[in-house]
This record gives C-alpha cells, sequence and structure tokens, in this order.
C-alpha cells in the first residue's frame, strides 16, 4: 500500500498500521478500557442524516469563516497532538507546515517534540498552544510566558485528563515516552526498520516545553498514564482555570468539556471556546460522544462561546454535520495522525486535500454556499 492507495481517513490508519512498530500504533489507534466512546465518536455521526436541498446555484462557494478572530480556510482545526516525532521524524513541523498550506488553525501539546518557539517562528497559521497543568507551578508559568513571546493565538487548557485514562492497549505493549527498547517490545520495532532507523539516527527525541522543569517523559522513560499520574495536578477547579485565563490574557479555550453545565460555566470564567470533547475516548470510556453532546450544549451557550467539535471526524460530511448541529467548527487529531505517520508532511497534506474536497463536495450536493447556511432544518436524526 502506498500514499497514492490512500483515499479516505481509514485508507491513511491502514498504511500507518503497516510502518508503524505495533506500540506506536496502538498509542495513537487506541482508547480507553472497551474504546466504546471511541467507537461511538465517529458511528454518532450514522445517526444523523444530511437533507440536501437542490438547485441552489452552488457555481462559487466559499467554506472559509472565522475561527477565534481568524481566518480559516475550513470549518476544521487540527487538534493539538502529543508526541509526534515518534510517529514520524518530521513530527510536528510537518503538521504544522501542512496546515499553513492549507491556512489551518493547529496545535501542539505540552508534550510536543517541538519547543514553543520554533513553531512560532516556523508557521504564520494560528495556532494554539494545549496546556496540561502540572504540580509543577513554575512549568505552568514558564509554558505560558514562552507562548505570549512566541505569540501563540490561543492557549487551550486540557480539562478532561485528572487522572489517566485506562489504556488497555499501551499497557499491554510498555508504550513509554521516550520509546524504550526492552529485550520483549525490541522485535516490534526491529520488523518496522524503516521507522526504527529514523527514530535512532535522526535528531533526538525531546519535549522541549517541559524539559526545562521535569524528566519524566525525555530523560526518564515514562508511560502516558504514568506521566499524567504524577505530573498533573489534580486538585485544578474552575477557579485555576479562571486564574490561567487571566495570567495568558489571550484567546482561551477549554479542551474535554460534554456538558451543557460545564458550558455555561466556561462561559462564566470568560472562555471564548470549548473544545466540545472527550480526549478521542482516551479518558473516560463510555462517556458521551461530542457529537451526541453537541445540540444541548450549542442551545445552551451557542453566540456566548465558540463552539468547536472535536473527534471522530473522518470525514467532510462528519464537519458538515457537526455544523448542522450548531458547532462552529470541527476539529480532530488522529484525522491527520494516522497520515502523518504513514507519510510525514505529505501524508498530512494528503489527508487536508481528501477532506477538503469532501467539504467543498458535500456543501455543493447539500446546496450550501457558505458554512453558516447549514442549521438543524438541514439534518434529520433518525
Ligand atoms: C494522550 C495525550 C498525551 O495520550 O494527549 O491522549
Amino acid at each position: 500500500m502506498r500514499l497514492t492507495d490512500c483515499h479516505n481517513i481509514a485508507d491513511f490508519r491502514r498504511l500507518a498500521k503497516q510502518r508503524l512498530p505495533w506500540p506506536v500504533f496502538d498509542y495513537i489507534d487506541g482508547a480507553a478500557d472497551d474504546e466504546l466512546t471511541k467507537a461511538r465518536n465517529t458511528s454518532a455521526f450514522d445517526e444523523c442524516d444530511l437533507v440536501p436541498e437542490v438547485l441552489a446555484g452552488v457555481g462559487a462557494i466559499d467554506p472559509s469563516l472565522s475561527i477565534l478572530g481568524r481566518r480559516s480556510a475550513l470549518p476544521l482545526i487540527l487538534s493539538p497532538t502529543a508526541l509526534q516525532r515518534v510517529f514520524h521524524w518530521q513530527g510536528e513541523r510537518a503538521v504544522a507546515r501542512a496546515a499553513e498550506k492549507f491556512g489551518l488553525w493547529f496545535g501542539i501539546s505540552s508534550l510536543a517534540t517541538v519547543s514553543i518557539e520554533e513553531i512560532g517562528s516556523l508557521v504564520s497559521t494560528p495556532k494554539m498552544f494545549q496546556l496540561y497543568v502540572h504540580k509543577d507551578k513554575g512549568l505552568n508559568r514558564s509554558m505560558i510566558a514562552r507562548c505570549k513571546a512566541a505569540k501563540f493565538d490561543c492557549i487551550t487548557l486540557t480539562v478532561d485528563t485528572i487522572v489517566s485514562g485506562k489504556r488497555e492497549r499501551c499497557m499491554r505493549s510498555g508504550f513509554t515516552s521516550p520509546p524504550k527498547f526492552t529485550p520483549s517490545s525490541a522485535l516490534s520495532y526491529a520488523i518496522k526498520p524503516r521507522w526504527a532507523l529514523d527514530y535512532v539516527l535522526r535528531e533526538k527525541f525531546a519535549l522541549p516545553n517541559l524539559d526545562t522543569h521535569v524528566s519524566a517523559g525525555t530523560g526518564e522513560a515514562v508511560s502516558i498514564a504514568d506521566y499524567f499520574n504524577t505530573m498533573l495536578d489534580p486538585t485544578m477547579t474552575w477557579a485555576t482555570a479562571e486564574a490561567i485565563r487571566q495570567e495568558w490574557g489571550g484567546s482561551f479555550c477549554l479542551k474535554g468539556i460534554v456538558s451543557a453545565r460545564d458550558a455555561r460555566r466556561a462561559v462564566e470564567i470568560g472562555a471564548d471556546a470549548i473544545m466540545v470533547s472527550n480526549h478521542g475516548g482516551r479518558q473516560l470510556d463510555g462517556s458521551r460522544a461530542p457529537f451526541d453532546a453537541l445540540r444541548e450544549i450549542v442551545d445552551a451557550v451557542g453566540g456566548e462561546i465558540e463552539i468547536i467539535c472535536d473527534g471522530g471526524i473522518r470525514r467532510g460530511t462528519h464537519v458538515l454535520k457537526a455544523l448542522g448541529a450548531g458547532a462552529d467548527c470541527a476539529s480532530g487529531g488522529r484525522l491527520y495522525l494516522y497520515a502523518l505517520a504513514a507519510a510525514g508532511q505529505a501524508g498530512v497534506e494528503r489527508a487536508l486535500t481528501l477532506l477538503k474536497d469532501e467539504i467543498e463536495r458535500g456543501m455543493k450536493l447539500m446546496g450550501v454556499t457558505t458554512p453558516q447556511q447549514l442549521d438543524r432544518e438541514r439534518l434529520r436524526w433518525r
């Protein structure tokens, strides 16, 4: 299978599976417990039908819109995700450059393998920094100050990782950051020599936004579950979130909201946006899918805060359904991560080309010329 054989996100997933050592693939692809929530994130879209209206004059359409005050060429954000250099040696740089080429927002994680400063100067496309609140308060302050200096456009505070979800695929594989070559895992890496050579011979793995303060994850190999459970601050509250928003002073988003009451609290602390998200099903299995939760959140706070439907998106029509249900835009992680793992920047660009085509084709077939024309009148739940 080659890159040119990839015609949808599921194809990139297959190619990524072929190219990655299985512990790395399972870290990306896996989720918590029985992975019910991960599956529901996507299947929730299947219970809603699009209602096209015809003869609408769709010779010229414009899928662009404003997200947090910045123009975006599509109603789609590339969500921040961790450890990208483990998936492909080009890591976050590839995603940043592809996002810029397509005129999209993208994000990097606190656990990114490229520094805030480098990403800040590499691309001018709008970017968010996904902040994990650590017990080490100096580290939290340092990340916020670095984002200010590097002129990031938004801080996105993760609120759904107060402890780690139970990621059984990672428990089985022993996946750590950085990857550890133990006698039992060595074979899984050795049978993917191209990945292994890139990992060993290219730039050394680092977590440059954290390693100024903590050695776990860089100098010391730990599982992501152990990292979350030992490094992150479980005492975080709404007051913590509000204090971070004030310290940062710029656009502020909360990532990991699925409750309408929490969406209201987000408005009350002055957040500019929420990502309706369950962390790709990687945290609380059995929790609500973003698309299922969307309507009640839109009814509670729509118009008062920007609402981003994050998770499960694999098709352009999923983006259109999220918009129809009232989201301001959609976002996703795996939708570009499989492509990054499969083929670096070229992979991400191909995935974005496919999604752009699907969004544009979908708009034309729906009979709309702008994303704003999609509303609940254009959807029916079965
Ligand atoms: C995850 C974190 C790091 O593994 O976002 O889900």
